[in-house]
């Protein structure tokens, strides 16, 4: 693990791990794991690295960590939780573009130049000579109001602004500043949901923006439709195996029906207790069998993205919309190699969903728990959250019980 400050789900990926122990192949050969804290130091462009996975939680902001990652993919075959050769489309502009082409309902999107000049001294003659004057109110006008302006790049809300009317959309990219900004059409969504993928699993969860973090992911079980639903996991699954990204959360609106993708590419997607929590559970699991999966199966990580996989489809004439996401949800199941996983997940690790209960229900998580609580939050509000968190994960656990004993 390549980490940056979170202690809560390493510790938990560590314990599961651990209680684990060593996994059967396919083949009977018997695997054991071990799992470390990568630290950062020198490195020889020749050495030869002592992992076989990484999953990486730091490299989008820290590059020395994310040269070495370079090296070890392009080097030693070493599997990652995501590469960072698609770090360059990880911002949501490529995103954008790739479900565009691909023929998902992306809301209108203008990108317009930046605000103040990039810092650069060639900035004032490449713009005077082929900057062309622009007319930001005709545009807006064109997108139609409210619209969105938010970065290019965005993440956790940064620089996002709902815009109603002309002084709002000059103060919003009077505002911009250096950040390379989006004008969106808004949505007028009856229900967000948001997904995390990690590797073939995702989770659809409903999320509720407005509210303060540790209320947004609200416990529903059926909010979408079964034909939304299928609609959801589809289009984050198609852009995950587009990029071939395996850890990445993806936001879609629903209104009326129709399903619109708004922010598709999170190379660090939240995975902490205190926002998931009821679902802290299910992204563990989910992570330490990919993880496991990938390793005892020697699935290989390519470097390339083979869109003509996908374009091929995009092209194809005469095909609808739901047709096309019937294909590429088979091309991306050919790619997470779903059948093989869930099979490979009932008969190697048929003993996980009791192991993690257990664990759950037990007092090592109730003190990693109150652990985070203290870490996240001010001393005046630790009972609250211990009390909030420990009311979802004890949910968790009734409703996980019952399952494994209908099951
Ligand atoms: N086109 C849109 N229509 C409606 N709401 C939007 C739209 N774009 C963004 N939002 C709102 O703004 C929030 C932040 O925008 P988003 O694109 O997700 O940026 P970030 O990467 O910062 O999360 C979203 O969670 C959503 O509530
Ligand atoms: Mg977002």
């Amino acid at each position: 693990m390549l980490l940056g400050t979170e202690e809560d789900w390493p510790t938990a990926f560590e314990e599961i791990l651990r209680r684990l122990g060593p996994v059967e192949g396919p083949d009977g050969s018997k695997h054991a794991f071990d799992c470390e804290r990568i630290t950062i130091e020198p490195f020889n462009l020749r050495d030869r690295p002592r992992y076989n996975l990484v999953i990486d939680r730091l490299a989008y902001w820290y590059y020395h960590p994310r040269e070495w990652l370079k090296k070890v993919a392009m080097m030693d075959g070493v599997y990652l939780l995501n590469s960072p050769f698609t770090f360059q489309s990880m911002e949501k502009h490529a995103a954008y573009c790739a479900m565009i082409r691909l023929g998902l309902k992306v809301p209108e999107t203008v990108l317009v130049p930046y605000k103040h000049p990039v810092d650069n001294d060639r900035y004032a003659y490449t713009a005077s000579r082929y900057n062309r004057p622009f007319d930001l109110d005709a545009i807006a006008q064109q997108i139609g109001y409210p619209l969105f302006m938010k970065p290019y790049d965005g993440g956790a809300w940064r620089g996002v602004s709902r815009v109603r009317n002309l002084t709002e959309l000059h103060a919003a990219y009077d505002q911009s500043g250096e950040m390379l900004m989006h004008l969106q059409q808004a949505i007028d969504y009856d229900v967000f949901a948001r997904s995390l993928s990690i590797g073939a699993e995702t989770m659809v969860m409903r999320f509720l923006p407005d509210r303060p973090m540790h209320l947004r992911y609200a416990v529903e079980h059926d909010f979408l439709s079964d034909q939304v639903g299928v609609e959801v996991v589809t289009i984050g699954r198609l852009v995950n195996a587009f990029f071939k990204w395996e850890f990445n959360s993806c936001e879609t609106l629903v209104a009326g029906g129709e399903v619109y993708p708004i922010d598709y590419a999170n190379a660090c997607p939240d995975v902490a207790l205190t926002s998931l929590h009821y679902y802290f559970p299910w992204a563990m699991k989910a992570l330490v069998k990919w993880c496991v999966f990938a390793m005892v199966t020697g699935r290989q990580a390519k470097l390339d993205l083979e869109t003509d996989r996908f374009f091929a489809i995009a092209d194809e004439a005469g095909m609808s919309y739901e047709e096309k996401l019937d294909a590429y949800r088979d091309v991306a199941d050919a790619y997470f190699d779903s059948a093989r996983y869930y099979d490979f997940c009932a008969s190697k690790l048929p003993h996980l969903d009791e192991l993690v209960l257990d664990w759950v229900a037990g007092p090592d998580f109730d003190r990693l728990l109150v652990q985070t609580v203290r870490a996240v939050y001010p001393a005046h509000e630790h009972d609250q959250f211990i009390a909030h968190l420990r009311g979802l994960l004890d949910l968790w656990v009734r409703e996980e019980s019952a399952r494994l004993a209908a099951a």
